[in-house]
């Protein structure tokens, strides 16, 4: 009789142990369980919430603004919990451990929730994530919906605040009730170009890129994922950036006057100049752009003026930044240099040039319509 207690307990406890690795198996995060700071289901397909990849950046009185769209609900599997019964009551994000400070505030559809808190995790403590509670989204209200928060030195946008650096993010979605435990991991990290430029340049392939590997979330874990294409040179194209190939160049340093909203407004002169090797076919082309190398903090706060006239500015991953689709000749420059302006809003995180040329020093590439040649220089510090 007694052993037969003893077995039935001994089947008791392997029957428990059993479950509870199926239990741990099934909510094992897709992370490794190194984000969030909780064993949950992490499964992204289980969930109907997401946020959009893309976020926008604006300059604000108390910082950096950055602001999360919520993404249409997402397809799933009804008979899941986390699909039918999970609300959206909060936001994590994977940051790192020296932000601490960098949230000020958070909004939903522009009404203030509550301070974020800051947790540091692991086992040495060198993980941290922000939980951002009390958003109060549901399937009828996400859509749309725009989490906005403030941040501010030391980690003023996406790229200082997430341990991925290149402006990518990871987060978790988590519920008001611990019942389900379902953390939906995603990452953001697509950056749109400003309202006012074309459609055109948003498709780039590099955009459908970082697009997909947006989406692929659990491939995109790595701590060392790196945006593609962004190899650190600049340009990064592998065209040929030897100087003076092309027959243009921005004259002396950028001139500083306020333009008329009362913003600093830089101006460069592009004017004609004698090609290094006139044999070039560099040397025959037509001006087709021009970048410079910025970064990414600085989206939505410039504007751009040719001759006076508000210009198209288009911004790529890495805070290239640039006007395009000039089409100047060697002589309509030779008969008349053009003013090209950069307004800086002084409200702004790129309030001067050289805030906003990578480096403090603006170097500038040149590109003919074929895209070969990019004759690259820096010009003088402003006065
Ligand atoms: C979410 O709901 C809670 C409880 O009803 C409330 O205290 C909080 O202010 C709400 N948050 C937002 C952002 O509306
Ligand atoms: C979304 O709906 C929930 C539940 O009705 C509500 O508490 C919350 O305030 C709504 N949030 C927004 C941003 O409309």
């Amino acid at each position: 009789m007694q052993k037969l207690a003893i077995v039935a307990l001994l089947c008791a406890i392997a029957l428990f142990t059993q479950g509870a690795h199926a239990r741990r198996a099934l909510l094992q995060t897709s992370t490794g369980n190194t984000f969030p700071d909780y064993e949950c289901q992490a499964n992204p397909g289980l969930s109907p919430y997401k946020l959009e990849g893309a976020y926008t950046t604006s300059p604000s009185a108390n910082g950096v603004r950055v602001c999360f769209t919520g993404a249409p609900v997402q397809p799933c599997p009804p008979s899941n919990p986390c699909c039918s019964q999970a609300d959206f009551y909060k936001l994590e994000l994977r940051v790192r451990p020296t932000c601490r400070r960098a949230i000020r505030s958070v909004t939903v559809n522009g009404l203030p929730a509550p301070v974020p808190t800051f947790t540091l995790y692991g086992p040495s403590r060198d993980k941290a994530l922000f939980k951002l509670p009390r958003l109060n989204l549901t399937t009828a209200n996400v859509t749309g919906a725009k989490i906005c928060i403030t941040l501010r030195d030391p980690c003023p946008n996406l790229a200082a605040l997430c341990p991925e650096g290149d402006g990518s993010c990871t987060y978790s979605i988590g519920q008001s009730t611990g019942r389900h435990r379902c953390c939906p991991v995603n990452t953001l990290g697509v950056v749109p170009p400003p309202p006012s430029q074309p459609s055109a340049s948003v498709a780039t392939p590099a955009t459908h890129r970082l697009l997909s590997s947006a989406a692929h979330v659990v491939s995109a874990q790595s701590e060392h994922h790196r945006l593609p294409g962004n190899t650190g040179v600049f340009p990064s194209n592998g065209c040929d950036r030897t100087p003076g190939s092309m027959p243009f160049t921005l004259t002396g340093a950028p001139t500083l006057s306020r333009s008329p909203s009362g913003q600093n407004l830089y101006c460069f002169t592009l004017a004609s100049s004698a090609c290094a090797d006139p044999s070039s076919m560099c040397c025959a082309s037509n001006l087709l752009k021009v970048e410079w190398s910025s970064y990414d903090t600085c989206r939505g706060s410039v504007r751009a003026y040719i001759d006076k006239i508000q210009y198209p500015v288009t911004w790529d991953q890495g805070g290239t930044f640039r006007l395009t689709k000039l089409n100047y000749s060697p002589l309509d420059i030779a008969s008349k240099p053009k003013q090209l302006c950069i307004e800086l809003r002084r409200d702004g995180p790129c309030d001067t040039i050289d805030k906003f040329c990578r480096g403090g020093s603006c170097t500038y590439s040149l590109f003919n319509t074929g895209k070969e040649c990019c004759p690259t220089a820096t010009t003088p510090t402003a006065r």
